[in-house]
């Protein structure tokens, strides 16, 4: 899994390379060298803000592979070092939270403050307008089902540093002969440049498209590309839409970092949904999978007009409870190659502080996505690996349930992890570990018949 996961981590910089020079093909040792340079500037970045924060040295990360120095944790009685969870309904102050109202009025402002400040940081109180534009327009026929596929870009007002530009990359296929607007679901997706080849040892993961799944269903589909909003990597962060905010400067610790970055590009997505009239923008959902699974739940937390949200294998900075130690640790979210997903403040939780001092809890994020529907989906430890803690993902959906009751909602209906494969969809939250390995398509059928329930 941890290989699978450094491709993944390469693709991403490969593509935002590839992005940013416009190239049709990339040599390996191109791509090696590209990897190389944001690597350095990536931590030269992460430096910087460590000396902001004061910060001398941060615990390290867990190695990824079976055979690495510094394993992760993967023995179950060692997996809870804090135990006790911050309670979803008691103030800070130590107040219960007993009425809808005061979850409303009181607790959820200061979880969300809390997961501003801490997490995933601040997003500017204004950002630039973004303008949407249609670029292409196909019918075609997927799946024997007629469709209309738009490819559509967002262009950010720059006029703040015109410098930088960002132009978000969106495409939205919905059914040609529906008679009425549809429910869609917005993917975080990957974008392979052309002549790009998957090694031959990638795993293509089996099951039915989800976008057949989703057409047949009588729904449509869309694929933001979120390197177009944010790069995947801490060199970009004077540039993208964190960058344009920030006229090309650093960030402060208390910044918004990538996943922040990206929930707001599909928020920007979904402004546009609510233009075009073939979609019924009341029943948009969104999915991503593992660091944007992440970003899907940050999406869903942090944005109320979306409707539904399928979480694929998010791990820990998604699903997962920090205070578990199971998998990958604070020490990897923190270090160079994946801090700038959070907001700067993030690192004192592993250098000074510890993952038992944060004001929240990932439970907490699910919590805030209350009343609305969530699934949240792993893969099985055997295949998948054990990075992505699929019990402390559970655990954080467990503990979030306290909030869908106090709104009159049902949580799982269980707490104990049910055997690999029962889905749990008889709630508001929904729950299915599958049998294969990082992806979350075997999930979509499970996910397709919950999300049924919702989008009439
Ligand atoms: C790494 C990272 C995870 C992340 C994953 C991915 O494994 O440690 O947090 O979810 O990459 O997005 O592929």
């Amino acid at each position: 899994m941890k290989k699978l996961v450094s491709l993944l981590l390469a693709i991403g910089l490969f593509l935002t390379a590839a992005h940013a020079q416009q190239a049709d093909t990339f040599s390996m040792k191109q791509f090696r060298a590209i990897q190389q340079k944001i690597g350095i500037a990536s931590e030269a970045d992460h430096h910087q803000m460590m000396e902001l924060l004061h910060i001398d040295s941060l615990r390290p990360g867990y190695g990824g592979e079976p055979n690495a120095k510094n394993p992760p944790n993967t023995d179950e009685t060692e997996a809870n070092p804090y135990p006790v969870l911050p309670d979803p309904l008691r103030l800070s102050d130590g107040k219960k939270i007993t009425t809808p109202q005061m979850w409303w009025e009181k607790r959820r402002p200061e979880i969300e403050k809390d997961f501003n400040n801490d997490i995933y940081g601040w997003a500017p109180k204004h950002t630039p307008k973004v303008a949407w534009k249609v670029i292409s327009t196909a019918h075609e026929t997927k799946w024997d089902i007629p469709v209309i596929t738009k490819k559509l870009i967002g262009e950010a007002d720059n006029s703040m540093d015109t410098a930088i530009h960002v132009d978000i990359q969106l495409s939205v296929t919905t059914p040609a002969n529906a008679g009425k607007p549809v429910p869609v679901m917005i993917d975080f997706g990957f974008v392979f440049p052309p002549g790009f080849k998957f090694p031959a040892s990638f795993p293509k993961p089996k099951g039915i498209p989800w976008q057949q799944l989703v057409l047949e269903a009588g729904w449509g589909y869309a694929v933001l590309i979120p390197t177009s909003v944010q790069a995947d990597n801490g060199a970009g962060l004077t540039a993208g839409i964190i960058g344009l905010c920030n006229k090309g400067k650093p960030r402060k610790p208390d910044q918004w970092g990538a996943l922040r970055a990206w929930a707001w590009g599909a928020s920007r997505a979904l402004d546009y949904l609510e233009t075009d009239p073939a979609v019924n923008a009341k029943e948009v959902g969104i999915e991503g999978l593992s660091r944007y699974g992440k970003a899907a739940l940050v999406t869903m937390a942090y944005d109320q007009r979306f409707a539904i949200a399928l979480i694929g294998s998010s791990g820990k900075g998604g699903a997962a409870l920090y205070r578990r130690n199971f998998g990958e640790g604070m020490g990897n979210l923190a270090s160079s190659g994946e801090y700038h997903w959070f907001c700067g403040n993030f690192l004192k939780y592993d250098g000074p502080l510890t993952a038992d001092d944060l004001p929240v809890d990932s439970h907490e994020l699910i919590a805030i996505c209350a009343p609305r529907p969530v699934f949240i989906s792993t893969g099985s430890p055997k295949v998948e690996g054990t990075w992505v803690d699929d019990k402390g993902q559970f655990m954080a959906e467990v503990a979030a349930a306290p909030v869908y009751e106090l709104l009159g909602k049902k949580g799982l209906g269980v707490t104990n992890m049910p055997p690999m494969g029962t889905a749990l969809l008889s709630g508001d939250l929904a729950w299915r570990q599958h049998f294969g390995p990082h992806t979350d398509l075997p999930n979509w059928p499970y996910f397709i018949k919950f999300a049924k329930q919702y989008f009439k």
